[in-house]
């Protein structure tokens, strides 16, 4: 896949962020169309972690696969394991994937403590050795970062930017927040506009854009887009039909009522702020059924 989203203008340098538990595989294949019709160039991958004594089985990759017709997907990892992440990074390009993307973005005190995630601005040795493995691994240009603008204080990143830049990245995908922010509060501007300004790298801007807002995607070589565009599925004329499809192809694919549930549930929590799926949110929430659940659908 072409590293820079830029080559041609009249194409919309969008990606689809990675959100684990959401834009997953099943997730990309019901919804191959509106992924596609959104022009997303290609879609990334939640993430899948990489410790010492990593065993690369089918069922680990099985998630691996690409949006069907023409949306490629891009591999995540979250580690601060350079040997593990080695590993995976082979695993990935025997599968045929030429891109990787390791996660430095993720904020959940838990990861970030341990180093990883977000954790990697606070140890920028462990993150460089990351880098010069992914680089050599996946080659010049096929390797990028995701990361947040620090992890407390929203000038870390800027700080830790002359290292990051000694790497020939994909791109570096930059979620306007800080991690202590989580998914809430305001986009900070300002800060990504200095990171683009002294970043070497092609930035993607992240965080609350939509597949039609334009500043971003004016400035930065890319915009990512997540919950904007899984709530915006709820809006389609086909969204209950689109919903019961996603159903069928969970029931594939998972064991038993309860997963499904779950994962349809955390669908309708992002279409819960569209007006014709909100006042059924607090009935879906309390259903014990999938087929309870599509009883209610309109
Ligand atoms: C439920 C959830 C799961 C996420 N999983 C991942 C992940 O696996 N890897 C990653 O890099 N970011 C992950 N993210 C962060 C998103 O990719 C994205 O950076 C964030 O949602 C901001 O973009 P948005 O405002 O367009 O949604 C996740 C976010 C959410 C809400």
């Amino acid at each position: 896949m072409a590293p820079d989203a830029q080559k041609d203008a009249t194409e919309k340098p969008l990606w689809l962020a990675p959100l684990r538990g959401v834009t997953i595989r099943a997730f990309r294949e019901t919804f191959a169309g509106a992924i596609r019709e959104a022009g997303f160039r290609g879609a990334f991958a939640p993430f899948i972690p990489a410790n010492p004594g990593i065993r690369v089985t089918d069922r680990l990759l099985a998630e691996l696969q690409s949006v069907p017709d023409g949306v490629p997907l891009v591999p995540q990892v979250i580690t601060k394991h350079p040997d593990a992440m080695r590993v995976l990074l082979r695993a990935f390009r025997e599968r045929g994937f030429d891109r990787a993307d390791l996660n430095a973005g993720c904020p959940f005190p838990m990861i970030v403590r341990r180093g990883r995630g977000s954790g990697l601005l606070r140890s920028p040795d462990t993150l460089e050795a990351l880098l010069e493995a992914g680089c050599e691994e996946m080659g010049e240009g096929k390797f990028s970062l995701k990361v947040r603008l620090g992890v407390d204080s929203p000038d870390e990143l800027a700080a830790l930017l002359p290292r990051i830049n000694r790497y020939p990245l994909a791109a570096l995908t930059v979620h306007a927040r800080t991690a202590k922010q989580m998914y809430g509060g305001e986009v900070d501007l300002p800060r990504f506009a200095r990171i683009l300004a002294e970043s070497t790298n092609p930035v993607i801007y992240n965080g609350d854009a939509s597949a039609d807002s334009d500043w971003p995607r004016l400035a930065a070589a890319g915009v990512m887009v997540g919950r904007s565009f899984i709530r915006s599925l709820g809006a389609r004329a086909d969204a209950d039909t689109l919903l019961r499809a996603y159903v069928d192809h969970s029931r594939e694919e998972l064991c038993g009522d309860t997963p499904v549930l779950g994962r349809m549930k955390e669908l309708l929590s992002y279409w819960c702020a569209v007006p014709r799926w909100r006042r059924l949110w607090p009935v879906v929430k309390l259903c014990r059924s999938v087929d309870e659940l599509l009883s209610l659908v309109p």
